[in-house]
């Protein structure tokens, strides 16, 4: 095995049927839909319905993977799930996938936390997990999934969303390379947390959109400073994509602003509204549509990207930077691989965008409450798996009657 091989050999990415259109939340909540589409960038949030938590959302991406025939759940050594809205203090979200996914006992499986930035704390495991050779040609299984939830009539009701990302990490990847030198950020802050009794997040806004922003230029200074002695060089001239958490497109908006301040010298202004344009609004499309979905919100803008412009990318270098609240940042970059594009174009990103249904506010709302209340509607078999009943604290799952056929 060479180490430096090592890389995404399989994505796939869940997300809810239902979607509630901002202009219409925009509307019921008094707030100017400008600040919204334009000061957020945003237009709709993926919205999951009663029947879907985090371990259905992951489990659905994750049956995309498989489905492809390409990697069998025999195949899978090590599954390790980011999430930051796990059903369970203790029971970790990756042992019902471990089940419903029908991975083998041989195989090492753990939930991972560390707000958004759970998903690439994953993968980078994940990828040393390979390296190291305790692998012995197994691949990982890395799942990113997440229901952004805030208090309804918040600021930060805007920015919710959901969505799940699934990563086979391998030797001999198919879609890209992960490059081996990466740079990392962390810092004690309170800029996001959510209390062990809470199911909604609470945020200090303002404070963290200049927490992420600290730690893009530590991640990059740390990326930067591991180059050994090319550390200087332009990372705009290097990278042909640039993906960031997003919790809000605005948000990738200001750390693009602030990397092409770091950049260089030059005209800061003319460098970023060219580079914008070529470099991350073309990967900003799904997160425009779904909102916020924390772990998997980089992976997400991978899927986009590599779906639509994977012929384009072969052979080039993406970056990618990953924010967890609290924090812990980091920024990696990824190779594309010849031959990804003819199998990105079956990701089913847009497939997915397509069969969504637009909530009105009521529904949204009614939605909302029937999630912690007592009475669960009957789940409308999108998806694969759904949350079919807790017995007592027991959580049980089960898979859609059409999902059962088609297996
Ligand atoms: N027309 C056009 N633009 C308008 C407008 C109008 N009528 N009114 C306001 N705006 C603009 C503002 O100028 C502002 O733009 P700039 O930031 O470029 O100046 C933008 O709309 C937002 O306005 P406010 O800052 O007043 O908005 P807000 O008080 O509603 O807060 C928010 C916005 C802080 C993002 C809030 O939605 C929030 O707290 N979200 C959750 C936290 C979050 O996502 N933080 C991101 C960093 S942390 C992270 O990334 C981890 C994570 O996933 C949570």
């Amino acid at each position: 095995m060479n180490r430096s091989d090592v890389g995404i050999d399989q994505l796939g990415v869940y997300v809810p049927r239902y979607a509630l259109p901002l202009d219409r939340l925009a509307e019921a909540r008094g707030v100017p839909v400008e600040k919204i589409h334009v000061g957020l960038g945003a237009h709709a949030m993926a919205v999951a319905p009663p029947w879907e938590d985090a371990v259905t959302l992951g489990a659905n991406a994750a049956a995309r993977v498989f489905r492809r025939g390409e990697v069998r759940p025999d195949d899978i050594g090590l599954l390790v799930v980011g999430t930051e809205t796990a059903v369970d203090h203790a029971k970790p979200a990756s042992i019902f996938l471990h089940d419903l996914l029908g991975l083998p006992s041989g195989c090492r499986t753990f939930e991972i936390k560390h707000a958004c930035y759970g998903g690439t704390a994953g993968v980078m495991l994940a990828a040393d997990w390979v390296r190291s050779g305790a692998a012995r040609g197994r691949k990982a299984l890395v799942v990113a999934t997440d229901i952004a939830r805030y208090d309804l009539g918040s600021s930060a009701e805007f920015t919710q969303g959901a969505g799940a990302a699934a990563l086979v990490v391998s030797e001999a990847p198919r879609l890209a390379r992960l490059g081996e030198t990466t740079g990392v950020f962390a810092k004690n802050v309170y800029d996001f947390w959510r209390p062990l009794e809470r199911r909604e997040a609470l945020v200090d806004g303002k404070f963290s959109v200049d927490c992420y922003l600290d730690a893009l230029r530590g991640a990059v200074a740390d990326y930067r400073g591991g180059l050994n002695g090319q550390g200087g060089a332009s990372l705009l001239d290097r990278f042909a994509a640039f993906l960031y958490h997003t919790p809000f497109p605005k948000m990738a908006h200001k750390a693009h602003r602030r990397l092409v301040e770091d950049d260089g010298p030059g005209d800061v202004a003319e460098r970023f509204e060219r580079s914008w344009t070529t470099h991350v609004e073309p990967g900003l499309g799904l997160a425009r549509q779904v909102g916020n979905t924390y772990t998997a919100s980089v992976y997400l803008c991978l899927a986009w990207l590599l779906e639509r412009e994977g012929a384009t990318l072969e052979d080039r270098e993406l970056a990618l930077f990953s924010y967890g609240s609290g924090c812990c940042a980091e920024f990696f970059t990824a190779e594309v691989l010849p031959g990804c594009a003819a199998r990105a174009a079956q990701i089913g990103v847009q497939a997915q965008l397509d069969t969504r249904r637009a909530l009105t506010v009521d529904e949204y709302e009614a939605f909302a409450r029937a999630a912690t209340g007592t009475e669960r509607p009957a789940a409308d078999g999108s998806g694969n798996w759904h949350l079919a009943g807790i017995d007592g604290d027991k959580r049980r799952y089960a898979r859609h009657a059409a999902a059962e056929r088609a297996a």
